[in-house]
């Protein structure tokens, strides 16, 4: 497939392009730095390109089979994160320019403000609030393409991330903001950015997860 890998340059990205590589998918990664990119391959174009511009990005996704989105931005605690919903805004409205279909965008467990009150101590007390400004936004964006009818949009919500490569790990799933075990409390709370790659390249060829936000984690 042709992929169009937006924070390719980012710590699960890079993940997610070297095994779209590997799977001999072709790759053009949308970068605001292209020298951050080292990885060289036949089946991948660099290039640099505004993600908060429809016009900065249509022309790129022209062709594209499918939009991969390992975006990020940092907490800020005084004016608020609006990279998400900005970005996606503009993807979404380029895509329907490039006649693009798929997107799969990652966000994270507990983008819900409700959704945390299970958690352990520390994360709902803690790291819940630390965060919340990225997780609101987060959930902004989840909630701007529930409304949106004419692209299959898939959202991966990942609990915490380890810097860890692709593993043979089994995923545990759920449509939800957290995948509970079976006493209903979160399962674990993290997993490696190679794993949230591999489960994010294999919605590829799945319809199981469209026009859905879905928590994933490995047993
Ligand atoms: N950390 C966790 O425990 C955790 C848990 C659950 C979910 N998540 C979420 O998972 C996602 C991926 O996490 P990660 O740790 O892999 O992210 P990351 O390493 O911080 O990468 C973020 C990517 O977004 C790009 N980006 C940010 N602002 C941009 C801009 N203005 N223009 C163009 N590109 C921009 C970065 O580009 P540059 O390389 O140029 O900066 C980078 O490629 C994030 O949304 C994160 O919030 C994280």
């Amino acid at each position: 497939m042709r992929i169009a890998v937006l924070g390719a340059t980012g710590q699960t990205g890079q993940f997610l392009v070297d095994q779209a590589l590997q799977q001999g998918h072709v790759v053009t990664a949308l970068v605001r730095n292209p020298n951050k990119l080292t990885v060289r391959h036949d089946n991948l174009k660099v290039v640099e390109a505004d993600i908060f511009s429809v016009d900065g990005l249509k022309s790129h996704l022209k062709g594209a089979d499918v939009v991969v989105s390992c975006l990020g931005f940092p907490i800020s605690f005084f004016s608020g994160v609006t990279g998400y919903t900005r970005s996606m805004r503009a993807v979404i409205e380029a895509m329907r320019v490039a006649e693009v279909n798929r997107i799969i965008a990652i966000t994270s467990w507990y983008t819900d403000p409700n959704s945390g009150t299970q958690s352990q101590y520390l994360i709902r007390f803690l790291l819940l609030p630390l965060i919340r400004s990225v997780l609101s936004n987060m959930w902004e964006m989840e909630q701007y393409l529930q409304q949106v009818d004419d692209i299959n949009w898939t959202v991966v919500r990942p609990p915490g991330l380890k810097n860890l490569p692709s593993s043979a790990l089994e995923f545990l799933t759920h449509e939800g903001y957290f995948v509970p075990g079976q006493d209903g409390y979160p399962a674990g709370s993290a997993m490696g950015r190679g794993d949230v790659a591999r489960f994010m390249l294999s919605l590829l060829n799945s319809n199981t997860w469209l026009k859905k936000g879905v928590a994933i984690t490995t047993k």
